[in-house]
Parts: C-alpha cells; structure tokens; sequence
C-alpha cells in the first residue's frame, strides 16, 4: 500500500473558535473513516496541515480541502511517498500556537506567512515537516479544539 504525506498551507477566513471546531470535527470524522491521520496547526488564522494516508484517498480528500470555502491561499509545501506516517495517532492532530510560540520558531514564520514568495523563498525542504513534528509534541491523541 503507497502511503504519502501532504503538507500545505493557508489562510483561514474566518477564525472564529466555532469555524476551527467545525473544521477539525468533520476532519475527524471522515478521516477515520478514510484512514487518514495528520495534524493542523493553528495561528492567527495560518493553517499549516499534513494528510497521510493511501495516495489516492489523500489526493481525492485534499481536492475537497483546497476547494473549501473557509480558506484560500492554498500552497501545497510538500508531497512525498514515506514509508511510514509521522501522524499515526492522531485522525487529526490539533494546537493552536500563540503568536509568541511562532515568533519564537524562525522557520515557523515563513511556513506559516500567507504569501507563496515568501514561503517558496525560504521554507528548506523538510522544514513545515520538521515543524509540524516540533509542535506536535505532546499534543493528545484525542486532543480537543477548545
Ligand atoms: C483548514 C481545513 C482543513 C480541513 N481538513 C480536513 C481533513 O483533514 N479531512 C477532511 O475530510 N476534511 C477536511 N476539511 C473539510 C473539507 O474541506 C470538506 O469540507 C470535507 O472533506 C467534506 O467534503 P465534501 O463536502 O466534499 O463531502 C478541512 C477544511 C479546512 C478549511
């Protein structure tokens, strides 16, 4: 079975706390059911998301993703067969990072700008991964929006 990883980014429309459950509620839902596991960070309205699953069940979930209405400046950072998920536990993963976690990360403010010369720029291959594994410790697997 060919697993890959997607990593993209965007920029939500509205971050209301309400829109973010949602998101996250239907993205748990589908994706247990599609055996997709990932994490989505949070900031600001940034989003920065990995899918991994089977090719085409993460291709065909992604294409409904990029044509959300909730979010626009949809990049895809990274797509790559591994081996293995980095995301296993998680259907989807969730934290929302305060401005000052992200200040404090420098790479964590270019995978996270809104603009794609600023990300094509300067996010080296392997950094939104790396951050998502950064951030992602210690988040439970049942961890809740709010
Ligand atoms: C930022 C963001 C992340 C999302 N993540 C997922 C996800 O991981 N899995 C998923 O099935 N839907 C996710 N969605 C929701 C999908 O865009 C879509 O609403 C859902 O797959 C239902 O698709 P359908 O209306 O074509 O049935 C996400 C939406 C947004 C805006």
């Amino acid at each position: 079975m060919a697993l890959v990883q997607l990593i993209y980014s965007s920029t939500l429309v509205d971050h209301a706390p309400q829109v973010l459950k949602e998101i996250l509620h239907t993205a748990r839902e589908v994706n247990q059911w599609r055996d997709i596991t990932g994490m989505l960070l949070h900031s600001n309205g940034q989003i920065l998301q990995v899918l991994e699953g089977r090719a085409q069940t993460v291709d065909k979930t992604f294409a409904a993703i990029e044509a959300d209405p909730r979010h626009r400046n949809v990049f895809v950072l990274s797509r790559h067969a591994v081996t293995e998920r980095h995301f296993g536990a998680w259907t989807m993963g969730f934290r929302d990072l305060t401005g000052l976690e992200i200040g404090a990360h420098p790479a964590a403010q270019h995978v996270f700008a809104a603009s794609r010369p600023e990300i094509d720029g300067r996010v080296k291959p392997g950094g939104a991964l790396a951050l998502l594994v950064f951030f992602a410790e210690g988040v439970a697997a049942t961890a809740e929006v709010d």
